[in-house]
């Protein structure tokens, strides 16, 4: 049975009647890791893998929303969401309607069921998907006119305030405005955007570790703070300087002495990483997939040394690829810590590609891969 029709089943099992249902893609982002919070430049696309939400409007202001990879409810009225930390999946919904509310947006109560199959902490954000598919739910039943651009800040807010994790725009962005196969260029602090079509010679495949990670976790912050930390140091000399976007390589080295080692190897990456993305795009453009592949390495060790984000298990799946010719790139993605790998894959390679790296990451960590391919 597909995605949707578990997600009406579910719907009918528990509530009866016939939803209608909603949808929104995970995401892998290609290039350009952690740089969406310091205005930069990033270059993600939605994987064939998304959240489902099956719904129906009610004529009272009740939500009742079932859960069910967790099998558990959650019932609240319209306007008394409150953060539950026992049903941490409750407060995805909770936030978009939430935020919704605050923008003024009056809403009917609803009957939803909810399931899925991106990944849960595997760095494939489920969260976005699942705040984007709910917010499409909502809209629609509610006859909410929302522009897409607006829709992914709207989201970001239920995520940054309701749940209290302080992502950045990209995840929301691509589940909004994303299209299978292409590739989407976003300027995280203009909002231009650009689809961009992918080599047909090359498929994106996703090896996860397996290893969960804790974004809602201290280091996303402090990496954050870093950042910031760069800015203030940089802008005193330059107020022109909002953001790590406005830093170049060559600002950077006539600051670097003013700048404490750590906040050196952070903002490098950050300054670096940025110009990779721009890179990337214009070889994407032309069809180069080897040049685009060796940027996806460099990233990779960017984040490793420079940005401290990488692990172990990470690195043995990039390290496992380094000998494979018909891999171009390959690269942490996703905040880090754990998650998945991205990987730039010769067409016909694809399934050799997946037992390799399987059977290598086994013996270099014990532990047992999976592989999408995206
Ligand atoms: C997480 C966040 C994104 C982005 C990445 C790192 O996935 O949700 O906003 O910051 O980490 O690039």
């Amino acid at each position: 049975m597909n995605m949707e029709s578990r997600a009406r089943g579910f719907f009918t099992e528990v509530y009866g009647g016939e939803p209608k249902v909603y949808r929104a893609p995970g995401r892998v982002n290609l290039i350009g890791e952690h740089t969406d919070y310091n205005d930069g430049y990033v270059l993600p696309t939605p994987i064939d893998r998304h959240v489902y939400v099956a719904a129906k409007p009610r004529s009272d202001d009740r939500f009742r929303v079932y859960a069910a990879d967790f099998r558990e409810s959650k019932e609240f009225p319209v306007g008394g969401t409150k953060l539950d930390p026992d049903r941490p999946w409750s407060n995805y919904v909770q936030g978009v309607v939430e935020a919704l509310r605050e923008e003024g947006h009056s809403l009917k109560g609803a009957d939803m069921a909810v399931t899925g199959d991106v990944p849960l902490g595997a760095g494939l954000s489920s969260s976005a998907a699942m705040l984007m598919a709910t917010l499409r739910a909502l809209q629609d039943m509610n006859g909410l006119e929302l522009d897409p651009v607006e829709a992914a800040y709207l989201g970001r807010r239920a995520e940054n305030e309701f749940v209290g994790v302080q992502c950045g725009i990209m995840d929301h962005f691509v589940a909004c405005l994303g299209e299978h196969g292409r590739a989407l260029f976003i300027d995280c602090r203009t909002n231009e955007h650009r689809l961009i079509d992918m080599q047909p010679t090359h498929r994106v495949v996703i090896v996860n570790t397996m290893m969960r990670r804790e974004l809602a976790g201290s280091a996303y912050n402090e990496r954050r703070e870093q950042c910031l930390e760069a800015v203030r140091i940089i802008s005193k000399h330059d107020p022109e300087v909002k953001a790590l976007r406005d830093v170049s390589p060559e600002m950077l080295v006539e600051q670097w002495d003013k700048l404490p080692a750590v906040i050196q190897q952070r903002a490098r990456h950050v300054v670096t990483e940025n110009q990779r993305v721009l890179d990337a795009v214009g070889l994407l453009e032309a069809g180069d997939a080897e040049g685009f592949g060796d940027l996806m390495y460099d990233s990779h060790e960017s984040l490793r040394y420079d940005y401290e984000v990488s692990c172990e298990e990470l690195d043995a799946l990039v390290d496992a690829t380094m000998d494979m010719d018909e891999v171009v790139g390959a690269r942490m993605t996703g905040a880090g810590f754990g998650g998945c790998t991205v990987n730039l894959v010769e067409e016909g390679y694809v399934g050799e590609f997946t037992e390799k790296i399987k059977e290598r990451y086994l013996r270099a960590t014990a532990k047992q891969a999976e592989v999408y391919l995206a």
